[in-house]
């Protein structure tokens, strides 16, 4: 279980984010949706405790978010993994694709070569990656190739949480929906509690139990993704609601 209490990020004098509370039960997943420059990416940050908060806690298991030196990072990375917005800097362009996927086997855990290389082969698989690849350089990669390379990387250690950060955002609509269909599978797999980050909220209503709606900082609205169409909403998410509507009448249309 996340729990995410009284979460605030100050840059300089601009508040960034305020008052974030809210839990993410085990093998629950959650979806944070919301205009760029809402806050999304900062949250996301602060969840994988690569930034600090000024104020707040952040507790998995119960366990706090490391905040100096002296506290178990090591533990807080190896449990909540991310993958980010296809940058193609996420992997090493001097490594192949097979050392990337390998290399948190290497820092997390004493397997031996022969089993971090079996390991690298089931999530290859797992993720629909062709082991023709493993040898190839990530520059060799199509850009949904390269976020299955991303996302074996991350699911290899067996983390409790997974952040995705606008993961399918570059890629094409049919991309897109394999990507997600495959999260799908994966989180019921690996009881797995998924954080999907998207400024689209058409992409997230069949991926996450739970919607988080966030608007300059703040929640907006958080609630049950089976209500997305029944329930009643903050007018910010109606308004989302309703771009998704119009977009998905133009898809017909044409
Ligand atoms: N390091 C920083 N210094 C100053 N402002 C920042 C910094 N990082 C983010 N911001 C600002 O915080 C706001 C939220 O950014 P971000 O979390 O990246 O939003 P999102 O991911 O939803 O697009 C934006 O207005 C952004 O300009
Ligand atoms: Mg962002």
């Amino acid at each position: 279980m996340l729990e995410i209490k009284k979460l605030s990020k100050r840059i300089g004098k601009t508040l960034i984010l305020e008052r974030i509370d809210l839990t993410v039960q085990a093998g629950r997943s959650l979806a944070i949706v919301g205009e760029s420059g809402s806050g999304k990416s900062t949250l996301a940050k602060l969840i994988m405790a690569l930034e600090r908060p000024t104020s707040g806690q952040i507790l998995l298991d119960g366990i706090p978010a490391p905040t100096n030196k002296t506290s178990d990072f090591r533990s807080w990375y190896r449990q909540i993994q991310f993958v980010f917005q296809n940058t193609t800097a996420s992997l090493d362009p001097r490594m192949t694709i097979s050392q990337s996927i390998e290399e948190p086997l290497c820092h997390f855990t004493k397997l031996n070569k022969s089993e971090r290389k079996e390991l690298v082969i089931e999530y290859a698989t797992k993720v629909g990656l062709p082991l023709t690849l493993l040898n190839a350089a990530p520059s060799h990669l199509s850009g949904g190739q390269y976020q299955r390379a991303c996302i074996a990387k991350a699911l290899i250690v067996k983390p409790k949480v997974l952040v995705c950060d606008e993961i399918v955002s570059n890629l094409d609509m049919i991309h897109q929906h394999t990507i997600i269909e495959l999260l799908q599978q994966l989180k019921a797999e690996q009881q797995l509690s998924l954080i999907f980050i998207t400024h689209d909220l058409s992409l997230v209503a069949n991926l996450c139990e739970d919607i988080l709606v966030m608007k300059d900082g703040r929640m907006v609205e958080i609630f049950d993704s089976d209500f997305i169409q029944t329930g009643s909403h903050h007018p910010y998410t109606e308004s989302l609601l309703h771009a998704v509507e119009i977009l998905r009448r133009n898809w017909i249309a044409l």
